[in-house]
């Protein structure tokens, strides 16, 4: 690891010169600065610590570290200040100084301080990177399917990502992926090394939920023998999931409206405003609209989530995207069992496309998965998938999907898999669907459908 680089920032040249030979002795790469001008010039090029003189020719040394703090929060900086005033000492250490030191001050305390200090950006580094590489598993890619729906919604949601906050609604039926949506946003954003909070608006009673959204100051309530900071708080400069927005209730959608709108909110029982800067996205799979309609939500509430809606279609929707789907869940289910399933048989993977998926991308890993415990070949075959009736109950309650379907490609999946239900046996089959002896052989002719040997 290369030596921690410090800026050594004083109009005295006797000071300055003490602490660059030492502290170069100590190992560190070391600047110096005269002026506040020079100072910042040379922090904004990338500085670990900066000693700081409080009195500068040309500004104060809060102003300075101010701006340095604002170029780089990462950047440490260790006050040193002539007289020993309370007030100075607790005005740096609000505007983010590390420490102060008062003037004249002893070497070896300044060392040791020094050392201290970098250790703690050593540490904040290491989170961040691991932070980092944690992101990695939620790349846009993470998204997997080629239907437009899919390419379109990768396509927003790094436009949204490069954005600064804007609000995000997520629609769509459970399963679909709508946390998975908002994980990939946030790490493909500038958020990425700020944390994501995720909480299910259904998961808790309502004084509970408010308490863990805003946080609550001692004595709010009985048992509240302390203060808390709330999930938003937390979030601050990273991302807020709210899941299951639709089951909110009222007057939280009136405490979280407001919070929208000005950026800023009150913990329970506390009467000062806190400011944070995340970006919320929501979740449902309640049609809002139809919510607010019958007055269980409210519509500014709704119009303000709504800046930017995003759709997730059912997969039933795209079921030309289910090959690609399988495959990525075999591959992982492959290293996460050490399996070696190397082939999907066209029978199978016809058999998954021609079911509903009522509960969407998670019904279909959880198939996969079922399947690939289950088997101790090498390739997954129907009977790996003993799939439940989807959408196609009983009756004539098959429902044409929004964006149609392939009407042939349905039938002979419809063919195959009767014939595969009843071992191939015609007649069985004939009966399932409705059909005489002479009107499924045809079929099976039409559709050179073979028994498997
Ligand atoms: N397009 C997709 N590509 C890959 N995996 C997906 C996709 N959509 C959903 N998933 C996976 O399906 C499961 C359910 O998705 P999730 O985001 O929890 O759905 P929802 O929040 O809408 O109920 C998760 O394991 C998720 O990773
Ligand atoms: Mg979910």
């Amino acid at each position: 690891m290369a030596a921690a680089s410090i800026l050594v920032v004083d109009d005295e040249q006797l000071i300055r010169w003490s602490l660059t030979s030492r502290l170069a002795d100590e190992g560190y790469r070391v600047f110096e600065a005269e002026t506040a001008a020079e100072a910042l010039k040379r922090a904004r090029e990338g500085v670990d610590l900066v000693l700081l003189d409080y009195r500068l020719p040309d500004s104060d040394g809060l102003a300075v570290l101010k701006q340095i703090k604002e170029n780089d929060p990462d950047t440490l900086v260790i006050l040193l200040t002539a007289y020993s005033s309370v007030k100075t000492a607790v005005e740096a250490m609000r505007h983010g100084a590390y420490h102060y030191v008062n003037k004249p001050f002893d070497l070896d305390e300044i060392v040791l301080l020094v050392e201290k200090a970098l250790e703690t950006t050593a540490l904040r580094r290491e989170v961040r990177a691991l932070r980092a590489s944690q992101a990695q598993p939620y790349g846009l890619d993470r998204i997997v399917g080629d239907d437009e729906s899919m390419a379109a919604m990768r396509a927003l949601l790094k436009k949204i990502a490069a954005g600064p906050g804007s609000t995000v609604l997520l629609t769509g039926e459970s399963g679909t992926g709508k946390d998975l949506a908002a994980k990939v946003l946030h790490y493909a954003s500038q958020r990425a090394t700020k944390p994501f909070m995720n909480i299910t608006c259904s998961a808790l009673p309502e004084t509970l939920l408010e308490s863990e959204l805003f946080g609550h100051e001692r004595g709010a309530f009985t048992g509240a023998d302390r203060q808390k900071r709330g999930l938003i708080e937390m979030a601050d400069g990273g991302t807020v999931f709210l899941d299951e927005i639709g089951e909110m209730v009222p007057l939280l959608q009136a405490k979280l409206l407001r919070f929208l709108e000005e950026k800023a909110f009150k913990r329970v029982g506390g009467s000062a405003d806190i400011h944070v800067d995340v970006r919320v996205v929501a979740a449902t799979n309640r049609d809002l609209e139809e919510e607010v309609k019958k007055g269980r939500f409210r519509s500014d509430l709704y119009y303000r989530l709504n800046v930017v809606p995003i759709t997730l279609p059912p997969l039933r929707q795209r079921l030309k995207d289910i090959p690609q789907l399988v495959n990525f869940y075999v591959d992982q289910y492959n290293s996460e069992f050490r399996k070696r399933i190397t082939r999907v048989t066209p029978a199978a993977m016809a058999r998954l496309q021609a079911y509903g998926w009522p509960g969407n991308v998670r019904e279909l890993r959880n198939a996969v998965e079922r399947a690939m415990l289950l088997t101790e070949g090498d390739e997954l075959a129907p009977e790996h998938f003993p799939l439940g009736p989807g959408s196609s109950s009983p009756g004539d309650a098959v429902e044409l999907p929004a964006t149609g379907l392939h009407l042939e490609r349905w039938e002979r999946s419809f063919v195959q898999q009767a014939l595969e239900r009843s071992g191939w046996n015609q007649t069985k089959a004939a009966a399932l669907l409705g059909l005489n002896r002479d009107q499924i052989r045809y079929r099976i002719e039409k559709f050179k459908l073979e028994r498997p040997a």
